[in-house]
């Protein structure tokens, strides 16, 4: 995909794409995904109650990403980090003295997985975090392959490493690249609850939780080397407010 023109706009400034997002993205994870119980019970106000912290990519005309942040409380220690998604939303939304961005999702449409992209809306939440004097951005981070290694926990997943250093996981090296450290893991951290398809007597059990590791994106107000890569990206103009994105996947690539 050639990109025209990237430009991440909030819910606040475009309100109308956050349809066109969702008939867009809500295939690109699996259906259990949508109905986490602690998630599901905060994620319908992110939208209405924290507008400038959601937002939508469009290249041109076209919407290649969609994408929820909400700022947490956050004191900078391990120990302290948001109990994964769950414990980040539900901070969120009930904690106050928030000074972190913690990012909630970032999903490409299909159509146009797979073209580099992901690292936009990305770069984006720093460029918010920083606008809204957040100094971190933080994220529970779903790592797209874990699923093909099922038996592997999560701690060792997040430890494999190619060749080159970066993370084995591709979604995570996208992070890597972009400066983040990884905190921790977090195996449970988003509780969904379904039942076993009936047969005769329908039973009600746990499903596997979705596991996750924390990231620290950027540190926005944290050491020269984090500012040095903020001030790169935010060199390549990259305004939520509709100003120019990065045009070129290379140019995500070069920002760490
Ligand atoms: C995770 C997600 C946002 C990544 O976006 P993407 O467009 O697929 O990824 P990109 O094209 O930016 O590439 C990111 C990395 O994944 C790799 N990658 C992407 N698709 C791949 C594929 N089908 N096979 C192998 N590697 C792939 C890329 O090569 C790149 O790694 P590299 O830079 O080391 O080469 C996207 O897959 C998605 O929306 N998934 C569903 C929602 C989700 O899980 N979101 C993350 C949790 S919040």
């Amino acid at each position: 995909m050639a990109l025209v023109q990237a430009l991440a706009f909030s819910v606040r400034e475009r309100p109308d794409l956050t349809e066109q997002a969702w008939d867009l993205t809500n295939d690109t994870l699996p259906e259990y995904n949508n109905h986490g119980d602690v998630l599901n019970r905060y994620w319908g106000r992110l939208t209405e109650e924290r507008p400038d912290f959601q937002f939508h990519v469009l290249n041109g005309d076209e919407l290649i990403e969609r994408a929820r942040s909400i700022p947490v409380r956050w004191d900078g220690t391990v120990e302290s980090l948001p109990a994964g998604i769950d414990g980040a939303i539900a901070s969120g939304f009930d904690e106050g003295g928030a000074n972190v961005l913690c990012a909630l999702l970032i999903a490409v449409p299909r159509a146009h997985q797979g073209t580099g992209v992901s690292c936009i809306a990305l770069e984006a939440m720093v460029e918010i975090a920083r606008r809204h004097d957040l100094g971190a951005v933080i994220a529970p981070v779903r790592p797209s392959w874990k699923e093909r290694y099922p038996l592997a926990p999560i701690e060792r997943y997040a430890d494999w490493r190619r060749a080159d250093g970066l993370p084995f996981d591709p979604w995570m090296r996208v992070h890597a690249r972009l400066g983040a450290a990884i905190l921790r893991a977090e195996p449970r951290s988003l509780r969904i609850t379904g039942t076993v398809k009936p047969r005769r007597t329908p039973a009600t059990v746990a499903c596997t939780p979705e596991v996750c590791t924390s990231v620290q994106v950027a540190a926005a107000r944290g050491s020269r080397i984090h500012q040095d890569r903020i001030r790169r990206c935010a060199a390549r103009p990259n305004r939520p407010s509709g100003s120019r994105a990065p045009n070129r996947y290379s140019t995500c690539r070069s920002a760490v």
